[in-house]
């Protein structure tokens, strides 16, 4: 039997395709009780801090809600907040936050940061986002493509049009080549050009093992016969002066009514992360289009229309970061 106690959550590729497995059963049970109005808290006298360099919505509520259901009482740091890093060395930092605290979430730039903190803290660490990984998010795909395309993970092919180089395509290389999948990233050579060549071939790699397929293209027709495509902006976070750039390169990889028609897939389903710029009510897209930039990476209307799970998948980021501390550090 899986029993993930004790264990960090830094990359999926430390974990089984089996323990993955226990993680999306455990999401969609936890969902159920939380939905069926169960209450059984397994993570009460807990307590965890979640460490932000970077800003985030979903995901510091989602460890927030699920710690607080679940029992467990949270401290928040924000990138200035905290003597770590600059006052104080990352290693005695996360000796002192291991002896306060049950867990530590952490949202960063280098994936070695959150490697180090597990490496000292001796308490269970969860990636909350690096430059290199953003595993909860893939959970909560994951759960969310089984809960909306009903055929087993590996015969889904999921296909990603855009910034090839960042931390989601990565995350998703990551999750599908351990299940099995077919993924598929769609970017300019330019971009392709500039990825982890570590994470290319490790996850080639695994893909060889599991019988999925990973593949890296700059060819949208590659979009034919997709389950899901799958969205993030084209400027991650600590990226905002590559807007211009990226907004030119990655024009053509806009996702829009024709793209969901040419996968030929009538029930295709669109997803994203978010947060997501699919028009130009935000303040920065505002002000890139002012300046006659367009940074939208889909349409409003494929955003807002009927392929569109993007709400569901944010509500599942919570059932799916409840049950990786639940898996960790709970009763
Ligand atoms: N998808 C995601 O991680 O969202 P936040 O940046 O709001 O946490
Ligand atoms: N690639 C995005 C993902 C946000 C959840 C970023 O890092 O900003």
């Amino acid at each position: 039997a899986v029993n993930l106690k004790g264990r960090s959550f830094l990359t999926l590729a430390d974990f089984t395709p089996a323990e993955i497995r226990y993680l999306l059963d455990l999401a969609r049970d936890l969902k159920a009780k939380r939905r069926s109005g169960v209450c059984e808290p397994t993570m009460q006298g807990k307590h965890i801090v979640l460490l932000f360099e970077k800003t985030s919505t979903r995901t510091r509520c989602s460890f927030e809600v699920a710690a607080t259901q679940e029992g467990a009482h949270v401290t928040y740091l924000d990138a200035g907040s905290s003597q770590m890093g600059k006052k104080e060395s990352l290693e005695d930092s996360a000796k002192v936050l291991g002896r306060f605290f049950d867990g530590i979430e952490y949202r960063g730039f280098d994936q070695k940061v959150v490697e180090d903190l597990a490496k000292y803290a001796g308490v269970p660490v969860w990636n909350g986002l690096t430059d290199a990984d953003h595993p909860t998010q893939i959970l909560a795909d994951m759960l969310t493509i089984e809960e909306h395309v009903h055929k087993p993970l590996n015969k889904v092919k999921v296909v990603f049009p855009g910034d090839v180089r960042n931390n989601m395509c990565y995350a998703w290389m990551i999750g599908a080549a351990k299940m099995g999948m077919h993924f598929v990233g769609i970017g300019p050579e330019e971009l392709a050009k500039q990825m982890d060549p570590e994470i290319v071939k490790s996850t080639f790699a695994t893909a060889r093992e599991t019988g999925g397929l990973i593949e890296i293209t700059d060819n949208m027709n590659d979009i034919k016969d997709a389950d899901v495509i799958y969205g993030d902006i084209w400027a991650s976070m600590g990226e905002e002066e590559l807007i211009p750039k990226r907004s030119e390169l990655l024009s053509p990889y806009r996702v829009t009514e024709e793209t969901l028609k040419a996968t030929g897939n009538p029930e295709v389903l669109y997803m994203h992360c978010l947060p997501s710029f699919h028009d130009f009510e935000t303040k920065l897209a505002k002000e890139w289009h002012d300046k006659g930039v367009d940074i939208r990476e889909v349409t409003d209307e494929v955003f807002r229309g009927r392929h569109s799970v993007v709400f569901d998948e944010a509500e599942n980021r919570m059932h799916t970061i409840k049950a990786v501390m639940v898996a960790t550090i709970g009763k």
